[in-house]
């Protein structure tokens, strides 16, 4: 009989390892990973920030209807620097302002990240 219940209350450990391991085994699986951009870095317009702008600003921005800011490859630097929108190149130049302020374009906070360290590298045609 003692036998019978030591044996059960095994049963009932393992499967209780079993479940926590399914539980944390899926919890892990399903964790965020926030990714950073080390501001050490040195981050250019065209390998960094301008695929951001490629897929997140040209709905709207081509040159051309409201949105007169043209952020398409080619042409975003000299569109950016004609309006004065990355001058002084800190966190009070209007590209700044716009991003951090809630525009159109929903940012992950990497992406936010890079146009920021961008700018404030000197927001170089590089
Ligand atoms: C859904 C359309 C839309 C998207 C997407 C969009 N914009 Fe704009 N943006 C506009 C319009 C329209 C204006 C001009 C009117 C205004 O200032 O609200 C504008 C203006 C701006 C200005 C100038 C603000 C000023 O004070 O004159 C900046 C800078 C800017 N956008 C940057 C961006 C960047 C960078 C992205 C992508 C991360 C982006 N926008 C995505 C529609 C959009």
């Amino acid at each position: 009989m003692k036998q019978i219940k030591r044996i059960s209350n095994l049963f009932i450990i393992s499967n209780l390892l079993f479940i926590s391991l399914l539980l944390f085994g899926s919890c892990e699986k399903h964790s965020y990973l926030v990714e950073t951009v080390n501001p050490g870095d040195s981050i250019s317009l065209q390998t960094d920030v301008q695929p951001v702008f490629t897929d997140k600003c040209i709905g709207c921005h081509t040159g051309s209807g409201t949105a007169k800011l043209d952020l398409r490859a080619g042409k975003s630097y000299a569109s950016l620097l004609n309006r004065g929108f990355i001058t002084p190149p800190d966190s009070t130049c209007t590209l700044f302002v716009t991003i951090y302020g809630g525009h159109y374009a929903t940012l992950l906070d990497n992406e936010k990240q890079k146009i920021l360290i961008w700018v404030v590298q000197g927001a170089q045609n590089n």
